[in-house]
Parts: C-alpha cells; structure tokens; sequence
C-alpha cells in the first residue's frame, strides 16, 4: 500500500492529539501525587523516575526517529540502499549502545535502592508498627505507648519508621507524596522510612487488592511540629475521658450492644482487639478508614448500617434505633 506523505503526516497528528488527551489526565496537584514529593522519600523516586523517563525518550526518539526517516524517505520503494550481511563495526555499535543506556539507568536506580531501603542511619525520630486488617490500618507507637487507627501522626523533618505486618491477606501501604510502596505481609515483617519535608495532611490507601473494600482503605499522614505532635502524643497515652448526660448514655449503649467485644476503650470495660482502638476517636479527623469526615452525621450514618458505607466491613449492622445512634455519636464524640 502506498501512503502518501499527507496521509503519515495526519496519523502522526492524530497520534500526538491522543497522547495530548491520555495526558490531560495527569495533574502534579493531585493530593496523591508522586511528582510533587514532600519527603525524601518520594523525592528520590520521583528523581530516579525522571532519569528513567528521559533515558527512555531518547532512545524512542533516537529509533523512532531513524524509523520515521526511513519511512519517508523511501515511501516510494526507490532508492532503497543496497542490503548486506553483516557489518562488524555496526554490530559493536549497537551492542554497546544499549550497554551504555542500561548502565546509565542501573547506577542511580540502585543507588536509590540501597538509599530508601532502610533509614539514614541514627536518625530514627519515631518508630511505628502498622498492622493491616480488611479494611483498615491499625497504628501503634510501641516506644510511646499509643494504639490508634487509620492516622498516623509524626513530627515534621524527622525520620519516622514503619514495620509493617498483616492481620489478613496481603495488603500494600502507600502515601505517594512521602514515597515509597510497601507490601504488608501477614506472618512476615516488612519496613519502609517517611520524613515528611513540610507540616500538612498527606493521602495513603492500600495498593494491593485485598477484597471488596480494597478501594475503601485509605489513611491519612499527619505531619507537624515536633511540640504538636508531642502533645498529640501525651493527649493520646491518656485513658478516655468521662463523660455525661446523652455521652453517657452512649457509653453504657457501647457495653449492653456488644460493641465492647471487638473495640477498646482504655479505662473502660471495653477490651476487644478485632476492631480500631477507640480511646481517643472523637479527635480523629475521618472514621471508617479515610471513608467518611468525623462529624456526627457521617458518624451516625456509618453506625446506622456499616457494611452499607463499607462493603464486607467486619462490623455489623446492630439495627439501632435513632435515639441509640444519637447517644452512641454523643459518646463517641467526646472520646478527644
Ligand atoms: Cu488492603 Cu487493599
């Protein structure tokens, strides 16, 4: 078939609007967005990445611009050089081309390798374990004597490291911004590092499917002032605070509906292990993992029906009366 120059040229022009379009898709302001790094973490990846990419656009406009030559140049089937067999000084030429871009690839991803794997060393600020259950992240500070949920607290411009483990299946914990993507394993321990460069709220959610609500367990890094984040961390080693009036209600409601089986309340009755602590739940900004905002609406409508709000979720629907909702929110509320 012949294609006339005009005809190339239009497909190379529909290709370009297609790209245009499948990039358009791509923001650097998104809130989960690798590109705009606020550690060193996601910095060094997002470096390593661009040196990859810009490796990659040379050899696709090196090759693609050689092919696209050819193409033009001999559309017609005329002049076509002469074809021969072998050619010693080409065949070295394209042997160690590409030797040499892999090798420019290879240095600084390994390096960047080694350089994320583990912590800078003695500088650990802050050690935190996170086990992942379906669906949602349980937060302890083992030093600071803190189990919380679905957060994670740490102080600005520190080293924070995170062991991770699964209570379930296989899980993978990721906040883009601060980098790095780590599977959580159960039976087996994994680690990554975070350092957070400015104070901010930064997005994570599960990376691995990990069953029905996979998409619906997301968490959220808190970074702040070192003496923010110390209060935080005194306010969170407290027992719950006493409450009253409808509160209070809310809290024998908690025992007589079981809810004190699966949940711990810390000075309380409530010791049950299956779901998120929730000593201090009333000062967390989402509930459900990320799902919803802790307001007292979104509160009473995840207590309403659960496994309406998050498919599979292990908490069932107790059938409360309006009345029951309204002192369990009140409860909950004031747990700060
Ligand atoms: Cu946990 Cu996907």
């Amino acid at each position: 078939m012949r294609v006339s120059l005009a005809q190339f040229l239009a497909a190379v022009a529909a290709l370009v609007v297609l790209i245009g379009l499948v990039l358009a898709a791509c923001t650097p302001s998104h809130p989960q967005s690798t590109f705009d790094a606020s550690g060193p973490v996601a910095g060094m990846e997002r470096n390593v990445f661009y040196w990859i990419f810009w490796a990659a656009v040379f050899v696709f406009v090196t090759v693609g611009g050689v092919l696209v030559y050819t193409f033009v140049r001999f559309r017609n089937g005329e002049g076509i050089p002469r074809q021969v067999h072998g050619n010693r000084r080409l065949e070295i030429a394209w042997t160690l081309a590409p030797a040499v871009v892999l090798a420019v690839v290879a240095v600084p991803m390994l390096l960047t390798l080694f350089r994320v794997s583990s912590p800078p060393a003695g500088e650990v600020a802050v050690n935190v374990k996170v086990v992942a259950h379906q669906w949602w992240w349980e937060v302890q500070y083992p030093d600071l004597d803190i189990v919380t949920a679905n957060e994670l607290h740490i102080p600005v411009g520190r080293v924070v490291d995170v062991t991770l483990t699964s209570n379930d299946v296989i899980h993978s914990f990721w906040v883009p911004k601060l980098g790095g993507k780590i599977d959580v394993i159960p039976t087996r321990t994994t680690s990554i590092w975070l350092k957070a460069d400015k104070s901010g709220t930064y997005f994570g959610q599960c990376a691995e499917f990990c069953g029905i609500s996979h998409g619906n367990m997301r968490f959220r890094v808190i970074a702040k002032p070192q003496a923010e984040f110390d209060a935080w961390a005194e306010a969170q080693r407290g027992p719950a605070a006493q409450v009253t009036g409808e509160a209070e209600r809310g809290a024998q409601l908690f025992v007589a509906k079981g809810c004190l089986a699966c949940h711990t309340i810390r000075g309380t009755l409530a010791m049950g292990k299956i779901g998120p602590d929730l000593t201090h739940v009333g000062g967390r900004t989402t509930i459900a993992a990320g799902l919803l905002d802790n307001t007292p609406e979104d509160l009473a409508r995840w207590l309403r029906d659960p496994p309406e709000v998050k498919p599979g979720a292990n908490m069932p629907n107790l059938k409360l009366s309006g009345e029951e909702v309204s002192a369990l929110v009140a409860y909950l509320q004031a747990l700060k």
